[in-house]
């Protein structure tokens, strides 16, 4: 029996872009998976494909960033199917932009999905994991994570602060039967770019190619396997690694890296500041 068999698996922003490609690649691996997004056709399309390939899905509705709403959900599935053995924390969004021209709710809205979202995750999941002896808690945060990302503030703060609880959480849990991982992702192609609200900065200029863009379905392999061998942390593809390492190594090569690309995309900035 493979690994994900039978296996009750929750994955928040299932609806679309590395969370669908979960769902899909769960879904075919055998697992009874939830589907769980804040747009509830979206998550209802998915769970009706993977129905329609043989798997097992249910569509739910949730906005991570409500305690109740999420509490409620991860109680109900537990309760449900007798058991949770996976949470994938998954859902986020970004909101770009010179910190001067982001407004403090712009601020708290990212930190609301993306950070908040991962708790109240990560403290319905905990206490049933920990009654049961058993579940895997893994959390989406990404490369910007591990890095830096100037421009991007809300996000890197948001995303850092999931590793850290993560990491925590995970020597936590260690001995009580409940594994966390943290998952730090690279560019992924996924309708997050075209979501991401840029404050004050032209979309044309920001979205400049990156170096390596992965798949959605390749990103959901390489998290399930990371998931597979329990790693405290999943980093891909490589060229994230070699960065995370070299990183960490001389700190100070973020600075000749990024400081020109932050000086050229302040050029296209105006002193007055819109939404596009
Ligand atoms: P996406 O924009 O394609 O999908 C996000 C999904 O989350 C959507 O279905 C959306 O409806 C849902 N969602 C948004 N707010 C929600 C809320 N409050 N409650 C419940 N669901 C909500 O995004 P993508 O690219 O699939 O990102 C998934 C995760 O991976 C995010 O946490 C993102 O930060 C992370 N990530 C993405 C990378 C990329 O390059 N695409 C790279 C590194 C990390």
């Amino acid at each position: 029996m493979g690994l994900f068999e039978e296996k009750v698996a929750i994955v928040t922003g299932g609806g679309a872009g590395i969370g669908e490609a979960l769902c899909k690649e769960l879904g075919r691996q055998g697992a009874r998976v939830i589907v769980a997004d804040i747009n509830e056709d979206e998550a209802g399309r998915v769970a009706s494909a993977i129905a329609e390939h043989g798997g097992r899905a249910q569509a739910q509705r949730v906005d991570v960033s409500d305690e109740r709403d999420v509490g409620c959900a991860v109680e109900e599935v537990a309760a449900r199917c007798g058991r949770l053995d996976y949470l994938f924390n998954n859902a986020g969004i970004a909101i770009g932009g010179d910190a001067r021209d982001l407004t403090l709710d712009q601020w708290k809205h990212v930190l609301d999905v993306d950070l908040n979202g991962v708790l109240y995750g990560t403290l319905a999941a905990y206490p049933i994991m920990v009654r049961q002896r058993f579940g895997h808690i893994v959390n989406i945060s990404s490369a910007t994570g591990l890095l830096p990302q100037p421009l991007n503030a809300p996000y890197a703060t948001a995303k850092h602060a999931v590793v850290g609880l993560s990491l925590s959480m995970r020597l936590e849990g260690a001995d009580l039967g409940v594994k966390v991982s943290v998952v730090c992702p690279g560019y992924v192609r996924t309708a997050i770019y075209q979501h991401t609200v840029l404050v004050n900065m032209p979309r044309e200029q920001a979205a400049r190619k990156p170096i390596k863009m992965i798949g959605a379905p390749q990103a959901a392999q390489s998290i399930l396997k990371g998931v597979a061998r329990n790693q405290a942390v999943v980093v891909f593809p490589a060229v994230i690694r070699w960065g995370w390492r070299l990183y960490r190594l001389v700190p100070s090569a973020a600075d000749r890296i990024m400081l020109p690309r932050v000086r050229e995309l302040r050029g296209y900035r105006t002193e007055t500041g819109a939404d596009e």
